[in-house]
């Protein structure tokens, strides 16, 4: 197995240091992707999250899209994207990794979208103007992978008044329950401090999930969206379903029935 760290370092005196790390981390994996990626192109329902709960029981994405203009922050292998697409919006889709984004670009020519803008860069800092997007969204990129306290202003930007934010990742107590070496599922220690959680270095840990990322307390959620300009419209706390089995990336279902693994938050620009 290739370490991480004997990978190429790429440096930019540009890119904060979790974004090098992240391109290098997501790029590294990037193939053990590919077969999830190919599963949610074909899916016409989003399901949403490590448990796959179905947008008709986590109202995520709209049903109708028609003339807006969506942008994905983090768009991986690009299924969220391709769902907006096929609901009506022009979608602008923004990615880290080079080679997420050739498999975003391949299935988006196997499926006949060939009219999304697949842009590679930092979702912490994008090149488009002002108000200029309607939806964002991020399922697992900018929203755990970016630093909140860049990328959610950021995002603000993109957003007319009105727009809507939509973002799924990590609940914190999930982070506050893993062990920061990543060697085993969430338990039941408390394994770090709720309390400034902030930057999670998954650098040294065992095996997944590598690179760095970022959670907060969700008060400090709370205060960063009222600051920002946001108003938070609804918070999911994301609970495993009764017929979920087994272990999934770094969570049982017998764990994620009894606590919060992921939540999801829709907040919308003043
Ligand atoms: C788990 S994938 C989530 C995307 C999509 N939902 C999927 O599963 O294919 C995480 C993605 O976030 C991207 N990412 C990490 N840091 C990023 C950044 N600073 N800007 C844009 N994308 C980023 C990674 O390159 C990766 O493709």
């Amino acid at each position: 197995m290739t370490n991480r760290r004997d990978l190429p370092l790429e440096r930019s005196a540009d890119l904060p240091d979790h974004v090098v790390e992240n391109r290098r981390h997501w790029d590294a994996t990037a193939p053990q992707w590919v077969a999830n990626g190919e599963r949610n192109w074909l899916r016409e329902e989003p399901e949403w999250g490590i448990w796959g709960i179905p947008n008709s029981e986590l109202p995520l994405l709209p049903d109708d899209l028609s003339g807006l203009r969506a942008i994905e922050l983090g768009c991986g292998t690009g299924y969220v994207s391709a769902w907006m697409r096929r609901r009506g919006a022009s979608v602008y889709a923004i990615d880290n990794s080079e080679q997420q984004l050739a498999t975003a670009r391949r299935l988006a020519r196997l499926h006949g979208l060939d009219d999304i803008d697949w842009v590679h860069g930092n979702a912490e800092t994008v090149d488009q103007p002002d108000a200029g997007f309607d939806f964002a969204i991020s399922e697992y990129g900018a929203a755990i992978w970016c630093d909140p306290h860049v990328w959610i202003p950021e995002a603000h930007r993109l957003l007319r008044p009105g727009g809507r934010l939509v973002f799924l990742g990590n609940h914190p107590l999930g982070m506050v329950c893993t062990s920061p070496t990543g060697d085993a599922p969430a338990g039941l220690t408390l394994e770090r401090d709720y309390f400034g959680l902030g930057r999670l270095d998954w650098t040294d840990a065992l095996d997944d999930p590598g690179g760095i990322e970022f959670n907060m307390e969700i008060s400090s959620w709370m205060r960063l969206f009222r600051d920002t300009g946001f108003d938070v419209v609804d918070y999911h706390e994301i609970r495993a379903p009764e017929q979920a089995a087994g272990t999934r990336f770094w969570v049982s279902a017998d764990w994620a029935r009894r606590f919060p693994a992921e939540q999801a938050w829709v907040v919308v620009k003043r």
